[in-house]
């Protein structure tokens, strides 16, 4: 959105829902009346609702549920998540562009679709992303060495469950990612890593969160485990308001990240676990280890005690239960 057009929703809304003339809406953006009216017709095509009479002038009457960076820049109370925001009514994958301009970009940049056509999953698999759904992935560049960076895994499933659940709704982490309502996924966090052993270059945390979607409407073998904020509220969620307070949890776990031991944030994490203490079943590209979930280690891997015994540590994998 040009800054013109933002400027325009800005005044509006500070007009709150009083009337302002096209001739006040020109002089104060140094524009013509004509294109006012303009810039008019291509916020209502985005989707505002703005009400014109020739007499007294525009009222805003409807923001559209759509996440545009200047809606959720209005109200986002961090300093450095979402202080650039990408936004696209539709892309292949927002982890796909974020890693395209990982490099150049600066640290906390957000890149968010409205929907993707080749949305990733974790281990390979596709992530469903209809409109009305929350698609986004966040640029972190933190000096950290490779063997930490599963660390950010584990705290972003916390700040989405943190998120989620400050809707009223129990969510649950599964191990390593996924955040779960009564054992159907809601959320899924595929974290991309470059880096150096002794050094991350960049990570890409991409979230996937299904907000107001029709879950019925998944492929089956998806559907059957899935549901949606809009589907357990009953009602839609303000995606805008629910991005807003992600970005905010994202950023108050980095800044713990950052000065606090792990521990903090594991004690958290634990807390809020759906997989310690279950029989579990965990697949590597090399081995399954079936036994109990007993612990997170220090560095995000899942401790299970199998029947013999032993105490085997998995620092990713599938995990089935
Ligand atoms: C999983 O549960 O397997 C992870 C799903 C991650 C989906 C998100 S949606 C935003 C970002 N872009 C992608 O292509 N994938 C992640």
């Amino acid at each position: 959105m040009s800054t013109n057009l933002a400027e325009i929703i800005r005044i509006l809304k500070e007009a709150d829902g009083k009337p302002v003339s096209g001739e006040e809406l020109g002089e104060r953006l140094g524009v013509s009346r004509a294109m006012v009216w303009k810039y008019i017709s291509s916020l209502k095509e985005g989707g505002y609702e703005i009400e014109s009479s020739p007499k007294t002038g525009y009222i805003l009457k409807v923001v559209p549920d759509m996440l545009y960076p200047e809606e959720i820049k209005d109200g986002l109370n961090t300093t450095l998540i979402g202080n650039n925001i990408f936004y696209f009514a539709e892309l292949e994958s927002t982890n796909s562009f974020a890693k395209e301009m990982a490099k150049e970009a600066e640290e906390g940049t957000v890149v968010i679709a409205e929907s993707q056509k080749k949305g990733r999953g974790r281990l390979g698999r596709n992530w469903q992303s209809p409109k009305g759904g929350v698609n986004l992935s966040v640029i972190l560049k933190p000096n950290i060495p490779l063997d930490h960076a599963a660390r950010l895994t584990l705290m972003t499933g916390l700040a989405a469950a943190n998120t989620i659940r400050s809707l009223g709704l129990d969510a649950r982490i599964k191990w390593p990612n996924d955040v779960l309502i009564k054992d159907k996924k809601v959320c899924g966090i595929l974290t991309e890593v470059d880096a150096e052993m002794e050094q991350v270059d960049y990570i890409i945390i991409g979230i996937g969160i299904n907000a107001n979607v029709n879950v019925d409407d998944f492929p089956p073998g998806i559907r059957e485990n899935a549901t949606s904020l809009q589907k357990e509220l009953g009602t839609e969620v303000n995606r805008v308001e629910f991005v807003q307070k992600l970005l905010y949890e994202i950023e108050q776990q980095y800044i713990k990240f950052k000065t606090q031991e792990f521990s903090a944030i594991l004690s958290e994490w634990i807390n809020l676990s759906d997989t310690i203490g279950k029989n579990v079943t965990i697949m590597t590209p090399s081995k399954m280890v079936e036994g109990k979930a007993i612990g997170i280690t220090d560095t995000g891997a899942i401790s299970v005690r199998t029947k013999d015994g032993k105490r085997v540590n998995l620092i990713a994998g599938r995990c089935v239960y």
